[in-house]
């Protein structure tokens, strides 16, 4: 019975502990939207992906190219309704952070350099770092 009372208390603790440390500020979304900044989140990955594979064979125009595809130019199709929702350093966090996608193609366009590159692609997963650290999302139905 202490045992029991032991464990029981000694999960509730730990539960406890759990919840509070995720201190991340929730970011309330609809399931379309959710699914549209998740989505956009995979094509971040899938760049930084590509980036990396073209870099080892010095295919920096291929390197380039895989970075703009989430470039500004991929920001400007969020929707105003959307654009609304989300907190206002998480757009400014968002928009540097394809706005670093688009320097990054065009110094590894005309420096050539696998080694500059690489600790660019390092300064610009800061930001996936950072953001990542501050906010998550939440839908109406988290399916
Ligand atoms: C402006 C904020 C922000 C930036 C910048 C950001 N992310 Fe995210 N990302 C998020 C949030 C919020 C989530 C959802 C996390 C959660 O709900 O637990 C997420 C989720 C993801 C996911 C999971 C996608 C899924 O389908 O579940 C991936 C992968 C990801 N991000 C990659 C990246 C990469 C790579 C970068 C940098 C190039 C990046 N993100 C930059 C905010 C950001």
């Amino acid at each position: 019975m202490k045992t029991m009372l032991s464990v029981a208390l000694a999960t509730l603790v730990l539960s406890g502990m759990a919840r509070a440390e995720d201190a991340r500020t929730p970011i309330v979304l609809g399931n379309d939207e959710r699914a549209m900044v998740l989505k956009e989140m995979r094509e971040f990955l899938d760049a930084l992906r590509k980036m990396n594979a073209a870099l080892a064979e010095e295919n920096f125009a291929a390197a380039a190219q895989a970075a703009r595809k989430v470039g500004r130019a991929a920001q400007q199709q969020v929707p105003p309704g959307l654009k609304k929702k989300l907190p206002r350093d998480f757009m400014q966090l968002g928009g540097a952070t394809h706005a670093a996608f688009d320097r990054w193609a065009m110094d590894a366009e005309t420096m050539e350099d696998v080694s500059l590159s690489l600790k660019q692609m390092g300064r610009l997963m800061n930001n996936c770092v950072a953001c990542h650290a501050r906010y998550r999302i939440e839908g109406p139905h988290r399916d």
